[in-house]
């Protein structure tokens, strides 16, 4: 069934004009781009956004990375949107990340990975209106 996921091409990505390569890679694997803005997180953004994660270590460090500059924001969609994505970015940490995987391609560390994926629909239905309203997104 066709259903969909948020992704964010991080600022390292960014960075470095990566951008149009990932996205290309998306689109070739059968995403349809159902939303997208270049957007600069807020530092109160980036917190809420990975909430989950605010026990951890990394936590600090991980908000102020995603704020250090801009990123672009995606809902995408396809036949089982969440699963494809995660396998095209690859594991979390770049140097285990399959090759040939964007990951492994683009990412600098375990913190600065080129991309996020969401990592189920439900969380995908909230990271997609995290970013976007109903009416910014068509198919
Ligand atoms: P992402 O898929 O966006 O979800 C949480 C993010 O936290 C992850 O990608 C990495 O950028 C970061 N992260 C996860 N584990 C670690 C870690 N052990 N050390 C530093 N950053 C991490």
């Amino acid at each position: 069934m066709a259903n969909r996921t948020l992704t964010i091409i991080k600022p390292d990505s960014v960075r470095k004009g990566n951008f149009g390569k990932i996205i290309t890679r998306i689109e070739a694997d059968g995403f349809t781009i159902v939303g997208i803005k270049k957007i600069g997180l807020a530092q109160k953004q980036a917190e809420a956004f990975y909430a989950v994660h605010r026990e951890r270590p990394f936590y600090r460090d991980l908000v102020k990375y995603m704020a250090s500059g801009p990123v672009y924001v995606a809902a995408l969609q396809r036949e089982d949107a969440v699963t494809r994505l995660r396998k095209l970015m690859g594991a979390t940490d770049p140097k285990k990340a399959d090759k040939g995987t964007i990951r492994a391609e683009f990412g600098e560390s375990i913190e600065q990975n080129a991309i996020h994926g969401s990592d189920s629909d439900d969380n995908a239905k909230i990271e997609i209106a995290f970013f976007f309203s109903e009416s910014e997104l068509t198919a």
